[in-house]
């Protein structure tokens, strides 16, 4: 369902009083997003494909406050310090100069996934971020330039201003025409609701950040040019396996384009290697269910978790497994969920 901006504040007056809070959830890629051919409008090289979570949700509050001095930004109940905050702020930057408006906001954002442990805590991040932000500045976004907005944010974002399966395209051009064609959109899948079982093996914040980590393989992986051209074919593959409703075929897709990825950045000079003891124990076990007759393939972002795609009724027994590999790590379970959306305002 698009999100609705009902809540739109026309005055900064209306908007000291009222606000708005967003919630969105993390989206996992299927075809992933890595490598940007503009840094500052953050437009990718490649298109993705994912599937949006129906857990991790991220809620964030966005209220102006015309008489501060500047933006207050609080994350997880503590104040939020240097790259994120820059982060945010430089985003509502972008948000005001959209509506034309110059008041400070407080920014008040509860994540329910670890922050930065390569679980896509950024994407609904800034998709929440994206919403309440436009709403509470007044700025009437239809869903499809509230994707390139939360692609400002964080280039995954724009992928959970949708529910269930969303492409984000890297667009065309330089410039405007760039910011204008990069969006993301749903992909209509019938009857199709596969789970992921996330095997948190680390929820600790990774060594390099994933934007750190792909500039650094665009630049310098020579095995960066192969792996773009090859998603550009498992991205025409992946559709008709999503069109099919056929798991193992999404599966193998999935799992080979991730592979490929973690390739390209392991012939980064220097490497960049987000695979641990604990990633390799995963895979093997998910290697070993599949040998067993089980369908269960392998995703993995920017860090050492797992994401194992497998049907609903599965969960449980590769839930069990993935927990006696990795007795320290926890295993949970999502499904497709919703895109971002306002929350009601409480009644006074
Ligand atoms: C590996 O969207 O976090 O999760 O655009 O620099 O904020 P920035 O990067 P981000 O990168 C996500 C990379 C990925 C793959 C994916 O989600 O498509």
């Amino acid at each position: 369902m698009p999100p609705e901006l009902t809540e739109s504040c026309a005055s900064a007056d209306e908007a000291r009083e009222c606000g708005a809070t967003a919630v969105a959830h993390p989206n996992i890629a299927l075809i992933k997003y890595w490598g940007k051919r503009d840094e500052e409008l953050l437009i990718p090289y490649v298109d993705s494909l994912s599937m949006t979570l129906d857990v991790f949700p991220t809620t964030t509050t966005v209220r102006l406050t015309p008489t501060a001095e500047g933006d207050s930004v609080t994350l997880d109940g503590s104040p939020a310090v240097d790259g994120e905050r820059e982060r945010v702020v430089a985003f509502l930057n972008l948000v005001r100069t959209m509506a034309g408006r110059a008041e400070p906001a407080v920014v008040n954002t509860r994540n329910s996934v670890p922050t930065g442990a390569g679980l896509a805590s950024s994407a609904s991040g800034f998709a929440a971020l994206a919403l309440a932000g436009a709403s509470a500045y007044g700025l009437d976004l239809d869903p499809t330039a509230l994707s390139r907005l939360a692609r400002r944010g964080s280039a995954s974002a724009s992928r959970s201003i949708f529910g269930g399966f969303a492409i984000c395209h890297a667009g065309r051009g330089t410039g405007a025409e760039a910011d204008l064609s990069a969006y993301a959109e749903p992909v209509a899948v019938a009857d199709f609701a596969p789970a992921l079982v996330i095997a948190v093996v680390n929820a600790g914040p990774k060594a390099v950040s994933s934007r750190a980590a792909m500039r650094r393989t665009v630049d310098t992986s020579p095995l960066y040019q192969a792996w773009a051209a090859s998603s550009a074919v498992d991205l025409a593959d992946m559709r008709v396996a999503l069109r099919r409703g056929d798991l193992d075929a999404v599966g193998e897709i999935a799992e080979r384009n991730a592979l490929g990825m973690h390739a390209t950045m392991l012939a980064a000079r220097p490497p960049v290697r987000y695979f641990a003891p604990e990633t390799m124990a995963v895979l093997d076990t998910v290697a070993r269910l599949r040998a067993d007759g089980f369908s269960a393939y392998a995703t993995m972002d920017a860090g050492p978790n797992v994401k194992v795609l497998c049907h609903l009724g599965d969960t449980a027994r590769i839930a069990a497994e993935i927990r006696r590999a990795v007795p320290d790590g926890t295993a949970v379970i999502a499904g497709p969920g919703a895109g971002a959306r306002l929350r009601p305002r409480a009644e006074p």
